[in-house]
């Protein structure tokens, strides 16, 4: 078996007093394009953070592209799920992807080849119109796009997001999610999010996270995975034809 672009091994983390993982492990494969669910605080963020290196395990071990997730950093491309931008800073949307390809190295000189890497990046998002805007001059799925360029322009070999496609409207948000498709054949792709419609029709994995994870090789959904990860029914969508497959709350 081929060695894996990412990999946990039976780690637990606390936060301050909260135990916010417990015994994860989990193989991120090459060209795997997977989701992870779950609630809110069942700790989907923090698995990514660890992946990133912004957290360390109290037990297990993290390894990402063959090394140390701190050292591995550079080849990572990350969405984060809030970002704290100064939208008054006078900076415009090809600057902010410009950086992304700045972040990979040390020296903040401009190669040649970084303003195409970056100018294919906001193409790649349908973004390329409003490169001379000022970044405090767009929507929130604009500007959410325009991260996600960012996190592409570096030409990462995983790539993570989080909650990318939460302010996309429905177009925009279906081609982002086919986005992600094409792009796992060029690097591994975790996405997390809520969108379960969307992970039933695209994703070809699904990491359930509450505390403790469960991972599904496939993208079926069950109801029986959904309860068990959120602790209540769930509508599930599957292959585009809604479909009730839960009850609802207090029914039988
Ligand atoms: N820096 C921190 N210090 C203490 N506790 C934290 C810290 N960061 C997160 N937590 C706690 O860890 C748990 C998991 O948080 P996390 O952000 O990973 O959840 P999540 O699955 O991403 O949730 P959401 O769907 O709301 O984004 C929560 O209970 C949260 O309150
Ligand atoms: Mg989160």
């Amino acid at each position: 078996m081929s060695a894996p672009v990412a990999e946990l091994r039976g780690v637990s983390l606390a936060l301050g007093a909260t135990p916010v993982l417990e015994d994860v492990s989990l193989r991120i494969e090459a060209n795997d394009y997977l989701a992870i669910l779950g609630p809110n605080g069942g700790g989907k963020t923090t698995l990514l953070k660890l992946l990133l290196g912004l957290h360390t395990p109290d037990r297990g071990q993290v390894q990402v592209l063959g090394d140390s997730p701190r050292r591995a950093r550079g080849r990572v491309g990350y969405v984060p799920q809030h970002v704290r931008f100064d939208l008054e800073f006078p900076i415009r949307v090809q600057d902010v992807v410009l950086m992304g390809r700045l972040g990979r190295r040390s020296g903040a000189r401009i190669r040649a080849g970084d303003r195409d890497a970056a100018h294919a990046a906001l193409e790649r998002v349908e973004m390329q119109e409003l490169a001379a805007r000022p970044i405090g001059a767009l929507s929130g799925g604009q500007l959410q796009r325009v991260l996600i360029a960012r996190a592409l322009s570096q030409q990462p070999e995983l790539l993570l997001l989080d909650e990318p496609t939460a302010s996309l409207d429905e177009r925009i948000g279906r081609s982002v999610w086919e986005l992600f498709e094409e792009l796992s054949q060029e690097m591994a792709v975790v996405v997390v999010s809520h969108d379960i419609g969307a992970i039933s029709r695209y994703v070809h994995g699904v990491a359930c996270l509450n505390r403790r994870l469960h991972a599904h090789p496939s993208k079926e959904l069950t109801s029986d995975i959904l309860e068990a990860t959120y602790g209540c029914p769930v509508d599930l969508l599957a292959h585009g034809h809604p479909h009730r497959v839960l009850t609802e709350h207090g029914e039988p």
